[in-house]
């Protein structure tokens, strides 16, 4: 059993390659695409924040407009979907109180136990710490004072400004967009990842506040062999993997 899913895995792993050319006369369903959201949702993500937002770009009129935006990259002007894996540190405090409203739900003769406890203080005095950020980047300042003062007597996670709150969120993100093309891999179809887009006309496209970053645009289709450039190139094991 265990050999049948690392073998499925290791297939999955292998099919997926990005492709820039797909076939633009087979229809992705609709089911595809929604399933795999589904299951990049399942993704891991720092403090279950779940800062993401996924815009499945569907209509030809959308996929017409985006393509522009995506310089003109043959992959999305062959694309039959896109979606655009987004960033939402903004969304904090909204996760914040969806968080302690779930634990004060689960608890039981308004005393919650140890671990409800530990959770609330979690969220309602770590989470704010880590993701408060203002216009002149004094918390920024006071997280890295605190954070680095805390760590000269012991190991502590280092938190500085607006740049640290955004590799948090982006780290999780691409998580949920390798989930995303893992699960299209494994649905037979094919997928590229974009960091070539506008950024600032992508955002605004999709109403978003500057606030909201997209990771990447990630265009789907049944890909060609046109679309495969060249050999799957990879440095060897040894030169990345490091034993210690
Ligand atoms: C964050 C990210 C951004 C990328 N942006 C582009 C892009 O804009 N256009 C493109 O053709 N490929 C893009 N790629 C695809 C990479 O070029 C590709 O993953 C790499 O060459 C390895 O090939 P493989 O995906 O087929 O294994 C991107 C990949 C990642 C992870």
């Amino acid at each position: 059993m265990e050999n049948n899913l690392s073998d499925s895995f290791q297939e999955i792993v292998l099919r997926r390659r990005s492709n820039r050319n797909y076939d633009q006369t087979v229809q992705v369903p609709d089911e595809v695409i929604q399933r795999s959201l589904e299951r990049a949702i399942l993704s891991p993500n720092s403090s279950n924040m779940q800062l993401w937002e996924f815009y499945w770009i569907k209509s030809r009129d959308q996929l017409n407009k985006f393509t522009p935006l995506c310089l003109n990259q043959q992959t999305a002007r062959t694309a039959s979907h896109m979606v655009a894996f987004v960033t939402r540190r903004d969304l904090w405090k909204r996760r914040m109180k969806w968080h302690k409203e779930n634990i004060l739900n689960e608890v039981q003769h308004n005393q919650p136990d140890k671990y409800q406890k530990r959770m609330l203080n979690y969220y309602t005095k770590l989470v704010p710490f880590a993701y408060t950020n203002d216009f002149f980047g004094l918390t920024g300042l006071l997280r890295t004072i605190v954070s680095n003062t805390i760590s000269l007597f012991r190991p502590m996670t280092r938190m500085g400004g607006v740049s640290d709150t955004k590799i948090v969120v982006h780290k999780s993100c691409a998580l949920a967009a390798q989930t995303f093309m893992l699960s299209i891999a494994a649905e037979g179809y094919e997928t590229c990842p974009m960091e070539g887009f506008d950024q600032v006309r992508a955002r605004k496209a999709l109403g978003l506040p500057r606030s909201a970053e997209i990771s990447m645009i990630i265009s789907v289709g049944k890909g060609t062999e046109k679309g495969i450039w060249g050999e799957r190139l990879r440095l060897p094991y040894n030169e990345v993997v490091k034993v210690i």
